[in-house]
């Protein structure tokens, strides 16, 4: 792997950041200044440094995006914009996708990873992972719709939903909304069951994960340490 790609991978550094640390000869490969960051390094066993501090290979990598309205949580779509637009153009070759899909009006988090099998694990069903949702809608929810709500609406699937968790505000017309399942626009299709319209929909948790409100709408950073633990756990039994 190239030294650049592999700093850009791991340490987040883009190819100018790169080059320049480079230059300034902040940048060594088993205890040698390198200069040249288009040279190829064996990322098991070469020790990379970078402004003096060893950065680890990782095999996979895990970003949080605070997704905008107007993009669609896939790969490659020639009408419409991407979230995968809102990454550096370095990160385009890494096969990084969003973990579940946000309807292009929905807005808040969205993990993008590269782990194939992880992102399935998520994403199957066995798990329950309990994605979270701060929702406005109209009408206003009654006592009622919200019971029906947290035991299970027919959506027109085979099944009606499994049991959510409702946490709606006093005036019955926001709060937050968890569901383990994902189906095509369920959160909108449940409420639109019980005779209200999702105005604004915003996720704010994945598993134990919650939004970073440090970062604006279209901004993104990696996953922390913990959170990649907390993520790269679920359904690691089974
Ligand atoms: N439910 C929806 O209706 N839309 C989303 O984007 C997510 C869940």
């Amino acid at each position: 792997m190239r030294l650049d790609k592999f700093l850009s991978n791991n340490n987040f550094v883009s190819r100018t950041d790169c080059k320049k640390a480079a230059k300034e000869g902040r940048i060594k490969v088993n205890g040698v200044v390198f200069k040249d960051t288009s040279v190829k390094i064996d990322e098991y066993i070469d020790v990379i440094e970078y402004n003096g501090v060893v950065v680890n290979y990782k095999k996979f990598t895990y970003l949080m995006l605070n997704k905008p309205v107007g993009y669609i949580s896939s790969t490659d779509d020639p009408r419409k914009k991407t979230v995968l637009e809102l990454l550096p153009d370095n990160y385009r070759s890494m096969g990084l996708f969003p973990c579940g899909r946000l309807d292009i009006d929905t807005t808040g988090l969205l993990i993008l990873t590269n782990d194939g099998q992880l992102a399935h694990r998520l994403l199957s069903p066995k798990h329950h992972v309990y994605k979270t949702y701060f929702f406005e809608c109209s009408p206003s929810l009654t006592d009622e719709s919200v019971r029906h709500l947290e035991t299970g609406v027919d959506i027109g699937e085979k099944e009606i939903t499994k049991p959510a968790v409702l946490c709606p505000d006093d005036n019955l017309s926001s709060g937050t909304i968890a569901i383990t399942e994902g189906k095509f626009h369920q959160i909108k299709r449940m409420f639109e069951q019980v005779g209200s319209k999702i105005l604004i929909l915003r996720r704010i948790k994945f598993a134990d994960i919650e939004l970073d409100y440090s970062l604006k709408e279209g901004e993104w950073r990696p996953l922390t340490e913990k959170e990649t633990e907390i993520l790269t756990s679920i359904g690691s039994n089974n």
